[in-house]
């Protein structure tokens, strides 16, 4: 049976119990929940595969405790390092190679020899990191293809009375609401595979140089490199349309800035708060079984993110 529980020191050592055990735990980070194995045992990361019905070609992300931690996993050059120490603990994932002989079991990577780690900022999964004492591999916990959960709820509500997975920690609301940005090198360059918490324009920002976006190449051509950027994505389970400012009359609109009513993503036109409002309402009135239609969200900063969720989901 999976539980919901609060967060204290009491729960902390039982979801470190659990994954030492070989059992997965529903956890929050400051993006979205974390369906969590101890990265070192294969047969709970086959479990995440497993009950996530994720394509056993699309690895998982790995999260450790601090950058140190990191690369001893995966080798980090110079220009990622100096991106990584900047934004970690934040909303950022890196792929890089792979480190021989590693702790890390080969399942997690499907095959690749580059591995995609992320040092989150909330402290609850950085101390169950600590205590175990490996690092933790963690996609988002909620069926392949399906929304991602930004609540303990809505994780449970994706795996129901499972055995695997008997606890749920339960943190609140996820702060940011949209998975990490996930970023990588090609030659000298900097890639970019997927906009997230951490905008591109930020990055740029940082390196003082060009990232380059292949987040809508080709899904083909992208398939070998970051086989989770699927078209399809995130999708509710109800009709949803996008950029739509008159619904249909069995629509729910959701609105954007102050000229609409609610549901609002965000009334003062604020998008960091739209985003962390995104995937909880489509959840919100998806499980009430309304017909859902958006209005245009500004293409800019986290926006961006936004709405390359949103073109995956109607696809
Ligand atoms: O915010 C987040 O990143 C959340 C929280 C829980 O950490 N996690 C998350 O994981 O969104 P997931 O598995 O849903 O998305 C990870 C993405 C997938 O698209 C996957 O294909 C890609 O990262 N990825 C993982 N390892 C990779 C690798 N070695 N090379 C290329 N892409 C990789
Ligand atoms: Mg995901």
């Amino acid at each position: 049976m999976t539980k919901i529980k609060k967060i204290n020191n009491k729960t902390i050592n039982e979801a470190v119990e659990l994954l030492q055990k070989g059992k997965l735990i529903g956890f929050p980070t400051e993006t979205v929940y974390g369906l969590g194995a101890d990265a070192t045992n294969q047969k709970a990361i086959l479990k995440i595969y497993k009950n996530k019905q994720r394509p056993k070609s699309n690895p998982l992300i790995v999260h450790t405790e601090t950058i140190e931690q990191a690369c001893s996993i995966g080798v980090f050059n110079s220009k990622i390092e100096k991106i990584a120490k900047d934004i970690w603990p934040g909303p950022l994932t890196v792929i890089v190679k792979k480190r021989e002989n590693s702790i890390i079991r080969k399942e997690l990577c499907a095959g690749n020899d580059t591995i995609a780690i992320r040092v989150s900022s909330n402290k609850t999964i950085l101390a169950i990191i600590k205590k175990l004492g490996n690092p933790i591999a963690a996609p988002s916990a909620n069926k392949s293809g399906m929304l991602s959960p930004t609540s303990a709820a809505h994780v449970e509500k994706q795996f129901k009375n499972n055995t695997d997975i008997p606890l749920i920690l339960d943190g609140g609301k996820t702060k940011i609401g949209v998975e990490s940005t996930v970023i990588g090198m090609k030659k000298n360059n900097i890639i970019i595979y997927r906009h997230g918490g951490v905008t591109k324009e930020k990055l740029e920002k940082k390196v003082n140089e060009k990232i380059i976006d292949v987040t809508n190449a080709d899904f083909s051509e992208k398939s070998n490199i970051s086989p989770g950027m699927l078209k399809k994505h995130y999708s509710p389970t109800v009709p949803l349309r996008i950029n739509i400012t008159n619904p249909r009359s069995d629509e729910i609109l959701i609105g954007f800035g102050e000229k609409y009513k609610e549901p609002n993503l965000s009334k003062s036109g604020d998008l960091d708060e739209a985003a962390a409002n995104l995937f909880y309402f489509l959840e919100k009135y998806e499980a009430k079984g309304n017909k859902i239609a958006i209005v245009p969200i500004p293409n800019i900063g986290i926006g961006v993110a936004i709405n390359d969720r949103l073109n995956r989901a109607v696809q």
